[in-house]
C-alpha cells in the first residue's frame, strides 16, 4: 500500500500536546468545505498520538468541549501506538518536541519509507532534507500559538515530491490555523523568528503600551484593554487600506503635535532598530537550531 490519499483518508497526529492540540482543534472544528474537491481534503478519521495516559487525558477533555465535525471528522486519542497509527495512515501530522523526533521516527522508519505518506512537521529545527530521510514527501510549518484561538498565522515549505493535490491539501488544512503563506525553505529561520518567536515580541510591545498607561495614571484593566484594541485596529487598518506603515504613520503626526514628539523619543532609544536587531538574532539562533542535526 501506499501513501496515495483516498477520500476517506485518515489523518494521524504524532505529539499532540499546545500545538497538536491546536491544530486538531482547527481541522476539526473547521467550517464544512464548500465543494467536494475541498470536502476530500479533510479525514474521515484523525488519530492522536501521545507518549502517556495523563497527556491523552487532556486531549480527551479537550474533545469533550466539541460539538460535531462540521466535515463529518471522528477522532481516535492513543498513548503509545504510534507505530499502528502511522500503519493505518495517510497524512501524518509532526508535533513533538525537536528532540525526540529521532527516536519518534527511528522505529517507524519502515513503515513511513514504505507508504511515503505525506508528513506535515511543525518541529522547529528540523529541516525538509533531515526529514525526507523517513518520506520524501515532506511540508515544513512553522506556525504560533495565537493557531490555538484561529488567529495563527502558518509559513509552509514543501519537498519537490509534494505534488501539487497534496499541496492543496496541506494548503486546506493547515490554513485553518490563521493565515497561510507558502515561502521557499531557505526562509525558514527567519519565519521561525518573526512568526514562531513574533507573539513574544508583539507581547512585549503590548506590555510596554499597557504599562505605560498606567504610569500615567489609567488603572491597569483600561490601560490593557486600550493597549489590545490600539494594537488590533492598527494591524487591522494595515490590512484593509494595504498602505505602508509609514504612510499611516505619518497621516497620525500633525506638525508638531503629540505623535511627532513620542516617535522621537523611541527613535532616540533605538526602538526600531532593537526590534528588528531582536528578530534577527532569533532567526541566527534558529538557524543553529537547524545545524544540530
Ligand atoms: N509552542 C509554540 O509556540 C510552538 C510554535 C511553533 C512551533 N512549535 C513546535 O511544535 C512542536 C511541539 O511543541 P509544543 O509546545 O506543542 O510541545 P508539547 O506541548 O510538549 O507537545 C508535545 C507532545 O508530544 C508528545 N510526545 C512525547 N513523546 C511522544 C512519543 N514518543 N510519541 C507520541 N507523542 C509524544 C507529548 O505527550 P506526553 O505529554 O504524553 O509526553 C506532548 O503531548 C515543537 O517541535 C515546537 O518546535 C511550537
Amino acid at each position: 500500500m501506499t501513501g496515495k490519499i483516498t477520500k476517506d483518508y485518515t489523518l494521524s497526529i504524532i505529539g499532540c500536546g499546545v500545538m497538536g492540540q491546536a491544530l486538531l482543534s482547527a481541522i476539526y472544528n473547521a467550517p464544512k468545505a464548500t465543494n467536494e474537491e475541498l470536502a476530500s481534503f479533510y479525514p474521515s478519521k484523525i488519530i492522536t498520538c501521545n507518549h502517556d495516559q495523563k497527556s491523552t487525558d487532556q486531549v480527551l477533555k479537550l474533545l469533550e468541549t466539541y460539538g460535531e465535525s462540521p466535515n463529518g471528522i471522528k477522532v481516535e486519542c492513543s498513548f503509545d501506538e504510534n507505530e499502528k497509527a502511522v500503519k493505518d495512515s495517510e497524512v501524518i501530522i509532526l508535533a513533538t518536541k525537536p528532540y525526540l523526533v529521532e527516536s519518534i521516527l527511528t522505529p517507524l522508519k519502515p513503515i513511513l519509507q514504505n507508504k511515503q505518506q505525506v508528513i506535515i512537521s511543525i518541529v522547529a529545527g528540523w529541516t525538509i532534507e533531515s526529514l525526507c530521510q523517513y518520506s520524501r514527501k515532506v511540508s515544513r510549518v512553522m506556525t504560533n500559538t495565537p493557531a490555538k484561538f484561529g488567529y495563527g498565522c502558518a509559513v509552509v515549505s514543501h519537498s519537490s515530491e509534494v505534488d501539487s493535490v497534496e499541496k492543496a491539501l496541506v494548503k486546506e488544512l493547515i490554513s485553518k490555523v490563521g493565515s497561510y503563506v507558502e515561502l521557499p525553505e531557505k526562509n525558514m529561520d527567519a519565519a521561525t523568528a518573526l512568526v514562531g518567536s513574533g507573539p513574544a515580541f508583539v507581547l512585549l510591545i503590548l506590555e510596554s503600551l499597557m504599562e505605560s498607561g498606567i504610569k500615567m495614571g489609567i488603572p491597569l484593566k483600561e490601560s490593557k484593554e486600550c493597549a489590545i484594541k490600539v494594537l488590533e485596529g492598527t494591524a487591522k487598518m494595515v490590512e484593509i487600506t494595504g498602505e505602508h506603515p509609514s504612510v499611516l504613520k505619518h497621516q497620525v503626526c500633525t506638525p508638531g503635535g503629540t505623535t511627532i514628539a513620542g516617535l522621537c523619543v523611541m527613535e532616540d532609544k533605538g526602538v526600531k532598530s532593537g526590534i528588528i536587531r531582536g528578530v534577527e538574532e532569533a532567526c541566527n539562533v534558529a538557524s543553529k537550531l537547524g545545524k544540530k542535526k
